[in-house]
């Protein structure tokens, strides 16, 4: 469970991307707090509770610190940032059925570019799963002795 950088001075236009899942139906933005119940119950019945109490504290920030992706009224993924730590990316999660249509990726370049909003030079993904995703999606790279990290003594 490795962290990994990602240079925010450096991002590519996501534009492009963002069109691709426009163009499919998917409408990207930020979760609203009375939707606050619904991406709570997305990430416990397909992640985890550890990840419902992150998304409880993203949507209690003004401005919501959580992106969802939506089709006819539901949700398909979310991604959250500023909130595991300062800085930090995460979590995020796409619903299975809905993977490998950019969802993941449109969220991840919604959320780091909300970071350099905010005046991030760098953001953090923290304890990363699938680094070859960051690695190509946003050139994220291993920060040295950073296993465990913060996540070293967790409450279950
Ligand atoms: C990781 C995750 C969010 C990716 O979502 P997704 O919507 O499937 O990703 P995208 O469709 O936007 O993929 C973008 C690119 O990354 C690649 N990619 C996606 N998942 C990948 C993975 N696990 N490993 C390597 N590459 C991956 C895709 O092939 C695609 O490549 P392309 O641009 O060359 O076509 C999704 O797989 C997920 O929810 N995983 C479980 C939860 C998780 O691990 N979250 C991250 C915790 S740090």
């Amino acid at each position: 469970m490795t962290d990994m950088l990602v240079r925010l001075y450096d991002l590519p236009d996501a534009a492009g991307w963002y069109r691709a899942v426009a163009a499919t139906g998917v409408t990207l933005r930020r979760a609203r707090a009375f939707e606050t119940h619904t991406v709570a119950a997305f990430a416990r019945e397909h992640f985890s509770a550890k990840w419902v109490s992150e998304v409880e504290v993203a949507l209690s920030r003004q401005p919501v610190a959580c992106f969802i992706a939506t089709r006819d009224r539901l949700i398909l993924g979310f991604a959250c940032f500023d909130v595991t730590q300062r800085g930090f990316f995460g979590p995020t999660g796409v619903a299975e059925g809905a993977r490998g249509q950019g969802l993941g990726k449109a969220l991840l370049f919604k959320s780091l570019e909300a970071l350099r909003e905010l005046g991030y030079a760098y953001a953090i993904i923290g304890g990363v799963g699938p680094k070859e995703f960051y690695a190509q999606a946003c050139g994220a790279t291993e920060i040295p002795g950073s296993d465990p990290g913060i996540y070293g003594d967790i409450l279950p």
